[in-house]
């Protein structure tokens, strides 16, 4: 029977590890989109390429060979055979990301890409990311936005940072990304039949649980 569960949400909602946690209890596979802008923009970084070059980063998206985890049991993500999983999590990719995310030549093609993959998976997969609920999996039998406070979705990210960052730094890994995102795709604001769980006062088993509800 098919299932793709569709998450999408800002960061620091937990989604990432929500999402694997809820496709390993379900079966099913795990698909996080992030990773593919994140190793766009790792890619466009290492090439020296310039994000102003529309062109060339859009050319770039075509011709990068993206092998990633699709699976919640792994995590890796591969750019030309390379292994860049932990590169694109550090904080000079996270700080360039939106950059890639808003060239709409380059969502085109990640976008094309995720929707084979879910193809692919038989259409039993977990999608998360910002666009997932409505253009990447519109159809997906379950569509939610996870969300949480500003304060909670910095004290996790800075948490999952190792607790070094400023309070100044967090709010720009945080709520600066979060508004240039919301430039290009809208994910704070749940679609017409998309669900809304807010994690604010949850921990993560809770978190999890409620989305499982529904
Ligand atoms: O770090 P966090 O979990 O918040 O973000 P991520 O899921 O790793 O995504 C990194 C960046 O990729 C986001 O800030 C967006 O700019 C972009 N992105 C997107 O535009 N569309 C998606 N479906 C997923 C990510």
């Amino acid at each position: 029977k098919t299932l793709v569960v569709a998450i999408d949400g800002p960061s620091g909602s937990g989604k990432s590890s929500v999402s694997k946690a809820v496709a390993k209890r379900l079966g099913l596979g795990f698909l996080d989109t992030g990773a593919m802008y994140r190793a766009l923009t790792w890619h466009c970084i290492n090439g020296q390429i310039s994000f102003a070059n529309a062109a060339a980063v859009e050319h770039a998206a075509r011709s990068l060979n993206i092998d990633l985890s699709l699976t919640p049991e792994k995590d890796f993500v591969k750019v030309n055979g390379i292994n860049v999983t932990g590169p694109i999590r550090e904080p000079d990719i996270s700080k360039a990301v939106s950059a890639v995310a808003t060239n709409l030549g380059a969502r085109a093609e990640l976008v094309r890409r995720q929707q084979v993959l879910i193809a692919e998976s038989g259409n039993r997969m977990v999608v998360e990311g910002r666009d997932i609920t409505t253009v990447v999996a519109p159809q997906a039998e379950v569509r939610l936005i996870l969300t949480a406070s500003e304060e909670a979705r910095m004290r996790r990210r800075g948490l999952q940072l190792g607790g070094t960052l400023s309070a100044a730094a967090l709010e720009e890994q945080v709520l600066a990304r979060d508004l240039k995102d919301s430039a290009v795709v809208d994910f704070q604001q749940a679609a017409d039949g998309v669900f809304t769980v807010d994690s604010s006062e949850l921990d993560f088993e809770q978190t999890v649980d409620a989305v499982l509800n529904v």
